[in-house]
């Protein structure tokens, strides 16, 4: 079955029960069982497996084309759960050189100090990864493309060769392409990563995270951690999650024209000194995007040329560009990175430049974004 048939129906039977089109909301912590041990539709307790999570996890294993998804609180609680499950105090992991600050605050803060060692790659081809990589010490490589913020492409043939290579697994953090657009684990991934909070959930109001794990014995060893470790998906939220992901393609395809048209007008305009999106052809990874990506996203980030305090008069002046964090909602957003989402960052490998905007281009009249978007720029 192609995407949009799977986005609307993976997991999604009628209700057994009642019938219901849409699988309901399960919001139950634990299950009556019939004589000890006699489970009677295989669920016991809510951070095992609850129903609703089911259908959502059953979902995102078939639109990432993986063997098991699973469904977390947030997105950085799937990180956590990931790396607690395929690294141990002693090991290695080569971490992007571009990446969203809470994942890079997450190794750096929080992993370190349980004893893993962290390289940040030095820039986004294959051959600055196997610089970074210690054959036998690295565990994971792990790789975000397109980044956040500064829309660099990661080559996944490539990079998965270079891990295995080393006896290491990639990962890559799917969250800005989304599974439309992009299918990391056909191209060699052993683990997806999502944000589900953005692009999946699609409306800015659900917190929610995912793996999708391309192979079985790893799916056990994920699924085991999750349960063990309890930072599950609520049924609520992995209901809205499902919702969101019906509609994940017909948004793609309105966020990535508009994201175009938006780059159209930046790159003409006097104030910008540089915009950086995979879909321009003087992209630095222009050509590997196109290869691996169906459209180019609805990222857009720029450099102005009047330095950070401009910037910052930027994001304070938009108006239909809500001034705010995250990303992926139909909504369009703007952010000045260096104070606000990768703030975590400073004086780290993964600073990002002061001078520098995010845009999460939404699904509105491109009409009356760019209209804001010159009004902001002065
Ligand atoms: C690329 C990327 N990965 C992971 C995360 C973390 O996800 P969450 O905020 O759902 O924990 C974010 C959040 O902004 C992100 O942008």
């Amino acid at each position: 079955m192609e995407f949009e048939t799977l986005a609307i129906h993976a997991g999604q039977e009628p209700d057994a029960a009642t019938g219901a089109v849409v699988p309901p909301i399960y919001q139950v912590s634990t299950y009556k069982q019939d004589g000890v041990g006699g489970l009677r539709g295989g669920y016991e307790y809510s951070r095992s497996a609850n129903p609703t999570r089911t259908a959502l996890e059953e979902c995102l294993a078939a639109i990432e084309g993986g063997r098991r998804g699973l469904a977390f609180a947030s997105g950085l609680a799937a990180e956590d759960t990931l790396l607690r499950t395929t690294c141990a105090p002693g090991d290695h992991v080569v971490i992007p050189g571009d990446a969203y600050g809470g994942t890079y605050r997450l190794f750096a803060q929080v992993q370190q100090r349980w004893g893993l060692d962290w390289t940040a790659s030095s820039g986004h081809d294959a051959d600055d990864v196997r610089a970074a990589v210690r054959p036998g010490a690295t565990k994971v490589v792990w790789v975000e493309t397109p980044t956040n913020p500064l829309l660099g492409i990661v080559d996944i043939a490539a990079v998965a060769d270079v891990a295995h290579d080393a006896g290491a697994i990639l990962v890559v953090d799917n969250t800005f392409a989304s599974p439309y657009l992009q299918q990391p684990l056909a191209l060699g991934a052993d683990v997806v990563v999502h944000s589900t909070t953005k692009y999946m959930g699609g409306h800015s109001d659900v917190i929610g995270g995912a793996l999708v794990v391309a192979d079985d014995e790893l799916a056990e060893r994920v699924t085991y951690h999750q349960n063990a470790m309890g930072a599950v998906a609520g049924p609520f939220d992995a209901w809205l999650v499902l919702r969101g992901i019906k509609t994940l393609g017909v948004r793609m395809d309105r966020h990535c024209a508009n994201a175009e048209r938006i780059t159209e007008v930046l790159t003409a305009h006097p104030k910008v000194a540089q915009v950086l999106y995979p879909g321009l052809p003087e992209h630095p990874g222009h050509e590997i995007a196109a290869k691996q990506m169906k459209a180019f996203g609805g990222m857009v980030s720029f450099r102005v040329t009047g330095g950070e305090e401009e910037a910052v008069a930027i994001c304070n002046r938009a108006e239909l560009f809500t001034l705010g964090e995250s990303l992926g909602g139909v909504e369009s957003l703007i952010e000045h990175p260096g104070r606000m989402t990768h703030a975590s960052a400073a004086g780290s490998p993964l600073e990002v430049p002061g001078d520098l905007v995010r845009l999460s281009v939404g699904i509105e009249s491109v009409d009356d974004l760019v209209e804001d978007l010159t009004r902001a720029l002065g």
